[in-house]
C-alpha cells in the first residue's frame, strides 16, 4: 500500500521535479517509502532489487497513488555487469541520474562464531561490495559528462559503536561510511556529494524477519521494548522520508560528507546496537536461525535476477 499523503512532507509540490532518482532495494521497506516522496514531489524514480514482481508491484502501487513514472529494474547489485546493464537503461531513458540512494542491504542476526564465510558474503557482497559498484558506474558517467549528483547511503549507527550479533552488517556499513566520507572529498569538487543516513528501529517486513524473528513487526520486533528510546517509539516513515528528500535536492549541496542518525538519540542513549541479545540461549539461536533462514528462502523463491 502506498504509505504518505502531501501532508506528511514538509516540501512545496514539484520540489524533485526535473530530478532523476535511483533507489537500489526500492521494491520494499525504507526504499519503497523514498522512492514514494520523490514520486510525490515530481522525481522521476528508479527502483532497482532482485524480485522483479515486488519492484513491478511497488512501481504500479506508487503510480497508481501517486501519478508519475517508477521504473523497476530487475538488477542484483553483486553483479557488476548488471549494474552497468541498468545504468545504460537509465541513461538510454531520458539522461543522466541526479541522485543514488544506497539502500539495497542484506541482513540477519546472528552469534559471529556461528557464520560461515557464505554466510559473510552473503551479506557484504550486498553491502559492501554491490554499494561500491553502483555508486562507482555512476560515479564514472557523472564525471565524464560533468554532471552534479547527491549520493545517499542508508547505514546505520551501528558504524559509531558496533554492531554484535550483526558484525558482517555493522563491518559492511562502516565501510560504506568510509566511501562517503572519502569521494566526498575526491569527487566534491564535481559536484558530486555524499552523505548518509543511519536509522534507528523503522519496522519493516525485511528488517522485521531478519533482526527480530518470530516477534511482531508493528512494535519493532526485539525493539518492541523502547524504553530505552529517548523518544520510547520506533521512527516514522515519513520521517526518514522528508531527510532523505532534503539530502537529494540540490539546495543542500553545502552539506556534504556527514552521517545523520535519525533514531531518536537511541545510540546516545544506550548504544541502538543488539547488546541485549547476549542474554539468548542456545535454543532461541536455534529458533531464530531457522525463522530467518524460511525468510531467506522464501524471498529467493521470488527472485527473477
Ligand atoms: C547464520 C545464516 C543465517 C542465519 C543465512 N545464513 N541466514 N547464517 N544465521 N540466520 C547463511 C546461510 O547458512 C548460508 O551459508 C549463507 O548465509 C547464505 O544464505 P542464503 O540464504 O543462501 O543467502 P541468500 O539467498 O543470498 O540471501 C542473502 C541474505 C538474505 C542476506 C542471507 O537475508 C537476503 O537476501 N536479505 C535481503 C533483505 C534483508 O536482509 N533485509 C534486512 C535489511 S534490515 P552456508 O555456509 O550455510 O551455505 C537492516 C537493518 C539494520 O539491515 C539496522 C536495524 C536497526
Ligand atoms: P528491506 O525491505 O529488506 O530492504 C532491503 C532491500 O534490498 C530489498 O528490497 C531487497 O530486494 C534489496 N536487495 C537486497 N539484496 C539486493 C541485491 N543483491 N541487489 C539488489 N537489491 C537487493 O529492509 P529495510 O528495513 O527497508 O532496509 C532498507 C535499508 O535500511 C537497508 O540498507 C538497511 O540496512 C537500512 N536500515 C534499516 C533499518 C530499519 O529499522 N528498517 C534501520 C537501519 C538501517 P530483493 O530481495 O528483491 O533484492
Amino acid at each position: 500500500m502506498a504509505e504518505l499523503s502531501m501532508d506528511d512532507l514538509m516540501f512545496k509540490p514539484g520540489l524533485m521535479k526535473g530530478e532523476r532518482i535511483l533507489i537500489t532495494g526500492g521494491g520494499t521497506g525504507l526504499g519503497k517509502v523514498m522512492a514514494e516522496a520523490c514520486l510525490m514531489l515530481g522525481a522521476e524514480v528508479f527502483i532497482c532489487g532482485r524480485r522483479g514482481g515486488v519492484l513491478e508491484e511497488t512501481a504500479k502501487e506508487l503510480m497508481d497513488a501517486h501519478g508519475g513514472k517508477v521504473a523497476p529494474i530487475a538488477c542484483d547489485i553483486r553483479v557488476p555487469e548488471a549494474i552497468t546493464e541498468m545504468m545504460d537503461r537509465i541513461w538510454a531513458e531520458g539522461g543522466a541520474l541526479t541522485g543514488l540512494v544506497n539502500n539495497a542491504a542484506g541482513n540477519f542476526i546472528s552469534r559471529t562464531q556461528d557464520l560461515s564465510p557464505r554466510g559473510f558474503d552473503a551479506i557484504a557482497n550486498i553491502v559492501f561490495r554491490g554499494s561500491f559498484f553502483v555508486t562507482l558506474d555512476a560515479g564514472k558517467r557523472w564525471i565524464a559528462e560533468g554532471r552534479k549528483a547527491s549520493v545517499v547511503s542508508i547505514l546505520t549507527t551501528w558504524i559509531w559503536n558496533g554492531g554484535p550479533y550483526t558484525v558482517p552488517s555493522a563491518m559492511s556499513k562502516s565501510a560504506i561510511a568510509t566511501m562517503s566520507q572519502s569521494l566526498a572529498v575526491e569527487w566534491g569538487s564535481y559536484g558530486i556529494r555524499f552523505n548518509n543516513i543511519l536509522p534507528g528501529p523503522f519496522p519493516t517486513e525485511g528488517m522485521s524477519a531478519r533482526l527480530n524473528p518470530n516477534q511482531s513487526r508493528d512494535t519493532g520486533g526485539a525493539y518492541r521494548d523502547m524504553s530505552g528510546n529517548p523518544m520510547g517509539r520506533v521512527g516514522e516513515m515519513r520521517e526518514l522520508a522528508n531527510l532523505a528528500v532534503y539530502l537529494l535536492h540540490p539546495l543542500s549541496a553545502y552539506v556534504n560528507g556527514q552521517s545523520i542518525a535519525i533514531d531518536g538519540a537511541s545510540w546516545q542513549a544506550g548504544g541502538g546496537n543488539f547488546s541485549s541479545l547476549r542474554a539468548w540461549t542456545d535454543e532461541q539461536w536455534a529458533a531464530a536461525r531457522d525463522a530467518i533462514q524460511a525468510t531467506n528462502a522464501k524471498d529467493r523463491a521470488q527472485r527473477t535476477v
